[in-house]
């Protein structure tokens, strides 16, 4: 039976017993990490989120200790008095390593049956067993290390947005559904029948709505629910750092933003980074390196060779040429080494961006290539200086749209660079991207979307081209990217009223169906609305880059799986008949179990 905690009081955490402790008498509390019986000697380590530390129990220890002792197993939770010594073999794997404690009382507070996996850091166990047993996986350093982290850079941006005169509000989660992009996450009501609220996808109109109240300099910490695919850096359920500010412009926005993350650099993660933070605009980001969130950790930038490829007979070529594409290279350092069946992979990773392959060259002497039979001499001579290819490196093009074109070889630069090691791990490098497109045409639907949200500002430069090309509109948004990865982004928004109600035309909303689903933020908007615009920081990408971790489920304390369940709790689960019936839902028979089946 477990034993009372009751007359005894923790006097340290495990892992801060210290040198300075020798002689003194402690009391630890915590879980057995492990436990060797030697018969005369019994050493239990205990554990607790500060560390580890040695507990001996000798024969001179009471009949009842040793007899106690003999009962521990492995995650036993333990409470323990007794008095440090130095170890006579001390472990420098160990933070208390040259330390032990002699056990003068031991009382049993929990037991544990056997775990499915061991307690250990790079646990071996399968990641659905860690996340079905996830308070077991969050024991582990690792684990921990990620959530304090988190925990840094979460009260780093509430001192640095404090100090910078932000307010932390909070806005609802039960809200109306909007279309943002993501597909919303909806909550019935009971007292509404028939009516769902919509769980936010960010706080963008709320914030926006603040500052329209007044509330200028506004932060919050909080959660965002989007039902889409979830990928390596995609949650259902996500944290935002977000922020608004009045009577700004993009530059008094992202200098503000640039000032907190070289501060959480500085201050979390130990690193000095000199600003400003490089800027690209989309136009340069997506041409020197086919993304709008490049890693410019390495160079092989991309170099359109469309004018060379011109006099080039190859047929991919001249395709590219007649749907008004282009052809871009890279040249791969080194690559003149790789193996024929490595230089085809980067093909099959073109292929997944709908590229129709990928024509390789290596300019060595006799040259090696896909399409040498189209190449003169002077053609290979071309390509090489503009790709500034020497004959131990490997040309890759791609020919397509500009878009696919852009896609694809951006996707196989990222590859042939993680393939030849050409990124240092270490570095951090952040970068601005801005002056993004405001509209996106979206071929399926025929209609345009708005490529950040409906209430991005266009530039101011670019208005009058709303009317007679859209499409080449920029907007007042920025993206902060690091090492590849977009950590954040936002705008200036639009805050006269004439001009949302054009966006809102060009988006295809008619003006009754803008009313139906924004009528609220029109309403408001006839109340004098400050110039504002703002930014979101993706906190679970950033926690994961700063830890080097390879998903973002590692620095989410309870995430989700790939089909947006929780392999602990099995949520999402069928309700009660009951539940149901309040809603006023009923469920289509052919969906009637398909939650228990997941
Ligand atoms: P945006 O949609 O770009 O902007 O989101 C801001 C940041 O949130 C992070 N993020 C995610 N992280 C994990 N899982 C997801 N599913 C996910 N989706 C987004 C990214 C992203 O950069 N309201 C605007 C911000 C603004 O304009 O102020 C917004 O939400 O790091």
């Amino acid at each position: 039976m477990a034993e009372s905690i009751l007359g005894m009081k923790r006097s340290r955490m495990c892992g801060e017993v210290s040198r300075g402790d020798v002689g003194s008498e402690v009391t630890l509390m915590g879980w057995c990490h492990r436990v060797r019986d030697l018969g005369e000697l019994c050493f239990i380590t205990l554990r607790d989120r500060s560390g580890e530390i040695q507990l001996l129990v000798t024969p001179e220890s009471s009949p009842e200790i040793t007899d106690k002792v003999s009962r521990v197993r492995s995650e036993y939770v333990l409470a323990c008095v007794g008095t440090v010594a130095l170890r006579s073999a001390p472990n420098p794997l160990m933070k208390t390593g040259e330390l032990e404690v002699i056990v003068t009382d031991i009382r049993i507070l929990s037991e544990s049956v056997t775990p499915p996996f061991y307690i250990e850091e790079n646990v071996s166990a399968n990641e659905a067993l860690r996340l079905k047993y996830r308070y077991l996986d969050l024991r582990r350093p690792d684990m921990q290390k990620n959530l304090i982290l988190r925990h840094r850079v979460a009260k780093c941006a509430r001192d640095y947005f404090d100090r910078c005169g932000f307010l932390e509000i909070e806005t609802p989660m039960l809200g109306k559904s909007t279309p943002e992009g993501a597909r919303d996450y909806l909550v019935p009501s009971r007292v509404k029948n028939g009516s769902f609220f919509a769980l936010p996808q960010s706080p963008q109109l709320f914030k926006q709505l603040l500052m329209l109240a007044g509330y200028d300099r506004y932060m919050q910490i909080t959660k965002c629910f989007r039902d889409e695919d979830l990928r390596a850096d995609r949650q259902p359920e996500f944290t935002q750092i977000d922020l608004e500010m009045s009577f700004v412009q993009g530059d008094d926005v992202m200098s503000v933003t640039e000032g907190f993350l070289l501060e959480v650099f500085r201050d979390v993660m130990g690193i000095e980074i000199q600003g400003p933070i490089p800027r690209l605009t989309y136009a340069e980001a997506m041409n020197r390196f086919g993304s709008d969130k490049p890693d410019i950790r390495f160079k092989m930038e991309l170099k359109d060779i469309s004018d060379i490829a011109e006099k080039i007979d190859f047929p991919p070529f001249q395709q590219a040429r007649e749907k008004g594409g282009s052809v871009r290279a890279i040249c791969v350092p080194g690559g003149a080494a790789l193996s024929r069946k490595e230089i085809d992979a980067f093909g099959e990773v073109a292929k997944t961006y709908r590229a129709g392959g990928i024509a390789w060259l290596i300019p060595s002497d006799p040259p090696r290539g896909s399409f040498l039979k189209f190449l003169s001499p002077e053609a290979i001579g071309s390509i090489s200086v503009r790709t500034e290819a020497s004959e131990t490196d490997l040309i890759l093009i791609i020919s397509d749209s500009d878009r696919t074109v852009f896609d694809a070889l951006g996707a196989v630069r990222l590859d042939a660079a993680a393939k030849m090691n050409l990124i240092d791990q270490k570095q951090m490098a952040p970068l601005w991207v801005t002056e993004f497109p405001l509209l996106e045409y979206d071929e399926e639907e025929g209609r345009f979307s708005a490529k950040h949200h409906p209430f991005t500002s266009p530039m101011i430069e670019d208005i009058d081209l709303l009317d007679t090309d859209p499409a080449a509109v920029r907007s007042n948004a920025y993206d902060i990217v690091l090492n590849g990865t977009e950590l954040g982004g936002g705008s200036i928004r639009i805050h006269d009223q004439d001009l949302q109600k054009k966006m809102f035309s060009l988006l295809g909303f008619s003006e009754e169906q803008a009313t139906e689903q924004f009528g609220f933020l029109l309403e408001a908007f006839r109340f004098g609305v400050p110039p504002h615009g703002g930014l979101a920081f993706g906190l679970d990408r950033m926690v994961m880059i700063f830890g080097g971790c390879a998903s973002i489920r590692d620095v989410i304390a309870f995430p989700k799986v790939q089909n947006s369940s929780d392999l602990m709790t099995e949520a999402p689960a069928p309700v009660s008949e009951k539940q149901l019936e309040e809603l006023g839902i009923s469920i289509r028979k052919e969906f009637g179990d398909a939650s228990q089946t997941l």
